[in-house]
């Protein structure tokens, strides 16, 4: 607890803290996490008996990359409660993220856990521009997934006035808006896309709703992406990042000032780059894989878990605390195709420079003779889809040059007439592999 707290909308004193005193607050809460770890979750003592190392061995940061990692498996291994270091009755709320196969990831909190997050996302939603008093619209799904309610909880702790709308219902989103005039949204980019296209049928402008802040994460999108939302809309288009396994959003915020980068909410959540292959420390500045320490978590405390997502830590900017770059990919949605590495979020941004076609897209892989295809599905914009044959087989051949220009693959560009590519009430899903297994 801090000694005095922020007046509502001001900064806490921790986002401007210089960074001696922020490093030696990490150290402190580095050093109760690993004894919290080790002393109550089973699982954690015996990989760290097994590398060798005991919590008494952190004495500085560096120190960290001498314990072992965690990854999604731990979590799975230990189904559903065997991580959490507290009692299950201390538990107060569970979240879990279904995975794309197996069981699903189970999360924990504490009471006081709930209090961190929400403070985290209060001050992520001021960050993005939010401010007490607003009105703010969550499209964010409600349950299980870690969004809607961890949007919720922030909202109400910086002082707004929430609507928790979730996900779905889009005709109703759209009329919400309209009624109740919130200033500021939050929402996944793609289904943000899917509410401002159901403005336009019902032929509003989405230019003249009361949308003036759009606070979008738990997929990735690229900065052509929030050039169409932003061109389309009167909303700033500000990027959250976070993962259920970690806390839910509100792990690192970009601020509206700079729109530079994610800033880390560093006295929770401590971030280290690795090299995926060999488990490596990276320096700041260099791409790799992000991992993060949970500082404060009392439930499910984390130990270097690896998040699979690929940035890089950048120097402070808008705060005190370090950035992480925007994250156009995660390793398990890289696509591998004839020895080629490619990233949904790569044929996104070449889509976007392509004013005739729309951000509805949808790669698709198959293997009918022993090598791997890409067909990549795309809308076209009315125009062009109602207009001349010509226009769309130049737009078609003009996107297939540019996949295998900028990104070295061969592919087959299917356009489709608006609403034939599937919308998201969610995270999106770009990636139909139907390769055999
Ligand atoms: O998606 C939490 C969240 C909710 C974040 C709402 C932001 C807003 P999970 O379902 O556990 O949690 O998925 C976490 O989603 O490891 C990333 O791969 C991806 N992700 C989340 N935010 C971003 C973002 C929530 N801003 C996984 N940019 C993460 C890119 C993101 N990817």
């Amino acid at each position: 607890m801090t000694a005095k707290a922020p007046a509502p909308g001001e900064l806490e004193p921790v986002e401007r803290a210089p960074q001696s005193e922020l490093r030696a607050l990490q150290l402190e809460r580095l050093k109760w996490t690993l004894a919290h770890a080790y002393e109550n979750v089973p699982h954690y003592r015996r990989k760290f008996d097994a590398a060798g190392v005991k919590p008494g061995d952190l004495r500085s940061l560096a120190d960290l990359a001498k314990f072992p990692f965690s990854t999604k498996a731990d979590l799975r291994d230990n189904y559903p409660f065997g991580l959490f270091a507290v009692p299950r009755e201390k538990v107060v709320r569970i979240h879990a993220s279904s995975g794309t196969t197996g069981k699903p990831t189970v999360v924990g909190y504490t009471a006081k856990d709930i209090d961190t997050w929400a403070t985290v996302m209060a001050r992520s939603i001021r960050a993005a521009g939010g401010r007490p008093g607003d009105m703010v619209h969550v499209a964010y799904g409600y349950g299980l997934f870690t969004g809607g309610l961890g949007a919720h909880y922030g909202a109400e702790r910086l002082g707004c006035t929430v609507v928790p709308m979730s996900g779905g219902m889009t005709e109703r989103q759209v009329q919400l808006i309209q009624d109740f005039k919130p200033r500021v949204i939050m929402v996944t980019p793609s289904y943000m896309l899917a509410i401002t296209e159901e403005m336009e049928k019902q032929g509003i402008d989405p230019k003249s709703t009361s949308l003036a802040i759009g606070i979008f994460g738990a997929e990735p999108w690229t900065p052509a992406m929030r050039q169409a939302i932003e061109s389309r809309t009167r909303v700033d288009a500000i990027d959250i990042y976070g993962l259920s396994e970690i806390v839910g959003p509100g792990v690192a915020q970009e601020c509206i000032e700079t729109k530079d980068g994610l800033t880390v909410w560093e006295d929770h959540f401590y971030p280290e780059i690795v090299d995926p292959e060999s488990g490596a420390v990276l320096p700041d500045g260099e791409k790799g894989e992000l991992v993060f320490t949970t500082l404060t978590k009392e439930a499910l405390p984390m130990i270097r878990y690896r998040t699979r997502d690929l940035t890089r830590l950048l120097e402070p900017t808008a705060r005190s605390m370090r950035r992480i770059e925007k994250i156009t990919g995660r390793s398990d949605d890289m696509l591998i195709i004839r020895g080629v590495n490619l990233f949904p979020t790569q044929v996104e941004e070449l889509i976007l420079k392509q004013p005739e076609l729309t951000p509805y897209y949808m790669l698709e892989v198959t293997r009918p003779e022993n090598l791997d295809e890409l067909t990549v599905h795309v809308e076209m914009g009315s125009d062009l889809a109602y207009g001349g044959q010509e226009a769309r087989h130049a737009a078609a051949s003009k996107l297939e040059h540019n996949i295998k220009a900028y990104i070295g693959v061969t592919s087959t560009v299917r356009l489709a007439l608006p609403g034939g590519v599937e919308r998201s009430v969610g995270k999106a899903k770009r990636i139909m592999d139907k390769r055999p297994k």
